[in-house]
């Protein structure tokens, strides 16, 4: 393909979304990734689709995770593959008395804003979620989740199959107007859509800075999990095969440290055993780490390049890229491709000094 209508910068979540959506829509794509398909945060992410469980407080996230959440039910219906999705809800459990009392105003301006959010006693938290943790009180909410990795080589499939193009093992070193360089080649292109996740920042110069996480997955012979769980230490996101993921550190000092380490994986393994006393004996499958895409005001960035005509922002999408990645999609390809407007929260010239 000489010069695509749209070339993508990352095969994570998000650009394999964009490449779907511009793709569905008639225009010739093409998307260069760096290593692998869902390489980064879209492989060990939690998969959780937890815009009520994230938001602290309405606002721009808020809606768009909404928006977002409610397109998971069709996008997965039309993909390919195991995408994982389970909307059986989130139940966010304090043991406290200060962490019930934030949990009953969340519970409030929720339902003011004419959202599910159902208050449970202890008892309906132990059959919620049985064996877990005494609670003093829980907050049940209708999220849900997906597998992160099999819904982003799901998408990418389904990118390839409206036509996109993706190589793989091709890094970006530059990013310029309309165009890229990478492994000494120039790529022109209609548009270039910047979704390098936390390396966007550098590829581009952005305020995006990576905020690792590290996450176990562990291998769970007990009674299965029936839905998240989130305590104050820890999430627990039952995944396939009886698993459980136990997520998630945020350690914004450590820039691109990629190491899972010791006091990661006991914090995380003591959380999750303090939220669900049987995971003391499950195995430890997997220990990981990643980093999120992180504006400093922790919204996404959508729209162009400050400075460029014809280079677009898909990143900074933070704590919640997987939830986030279809709408993004949908509104990148419809701002590139039909002259849409993009929410104004999400513009990247309100990063700049
Ligand atoms: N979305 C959960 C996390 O980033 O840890």
């Amino acid at each position: 393909m000489n010069k695509p209508d749209v070339l993508v910068v990352g095969g994570g979540v998000v650009g394999c979304a964009v490449a779907l959506e511009a793709a569905g829509r008639g225009a010739t794509v093409v998307l260069l990734e760096r290593e692998r398909l869902a390489a980064g945060a879209s492989y060990g992410a939690g998969g959780m689709l937890a815009p009520q469980v994230e938001a602290d407080r309405p606002g721009p996230l808020l809606e768009l995770g909404l928006r977002a959440r409610a397109m998971f039910p069709g996008w997965c219906a039309a993909l390919e593959g195991a995408a994982g999705l389970d909307m059986g809800g989130i139940l966010r459990v304090v043991a406290t008395e200060a962490g019930a009392d934030a949990l009953r105003e969340r519970a409030r301006w929720q339902r003011a804003m004419g959202l599910v959010a159902r208050l449970c006693d202890p008892a309906e938290c132990a059959e919620l979620a049985p064996g877990g943790a005494s609670a003093v009180l829980g907050l049940w909410v209708p999220d849900g989740r997906v597998d992160a990795h099999g819904f982003t080589l799901a998408v990418a499939q389904a990118a390839l199959r409206a036509g996109a193009q993706i190589r793989l093992g091709v890094p970006v070193s530059r990013v310029l107007d309309g165009a890229v360089e990478a492994a000494g080649t120039r790529w022109e292109a209609g548009a270039v859509v910047v979704a390098a996740g936390a390396w966007s920042g550098l590829l581009c110069g952005v305020p995006v800075a990576p905020v690792k996480g590290q996450r176990l997955m562990l291998r769970h012979t007990g009674a299965p999990l029936p839905l998240t769980l989130w305590s104050d230490r820890c999430y627990l996101v039952p995944k396939a095969g009886g698993r459980v993921l136990v997520g998630a550190t945020e350690e914004p000092e450590a820039g691109f440290d990629r190491r899972a380490t010791v006091a990661g994986v006991a914090a995380l393994a003591a959380a999750a055993a303090a939220t669900l006393p049987a995971l003391a004996a499950a195995e430890l499958e997997e220990a990981w780490a990643g980093f999120r895409p992180a504006a400093p005001d922790r919204l996404p960035l959508l729209g162009r390049l400050p400075g460029h005509e014809r280079t677009w922002l898909a990143t900074g999408h933070h704590r919640n890229g997987i939830l986030l990645a279809p709408l993004t999609g949908l509104l990148l390809a419809e701002a590139i491709l039909e002259g849409a407007a993009l929410p104004a929260a999400c513009d990247p010239g309100r990063l700049q000094a």
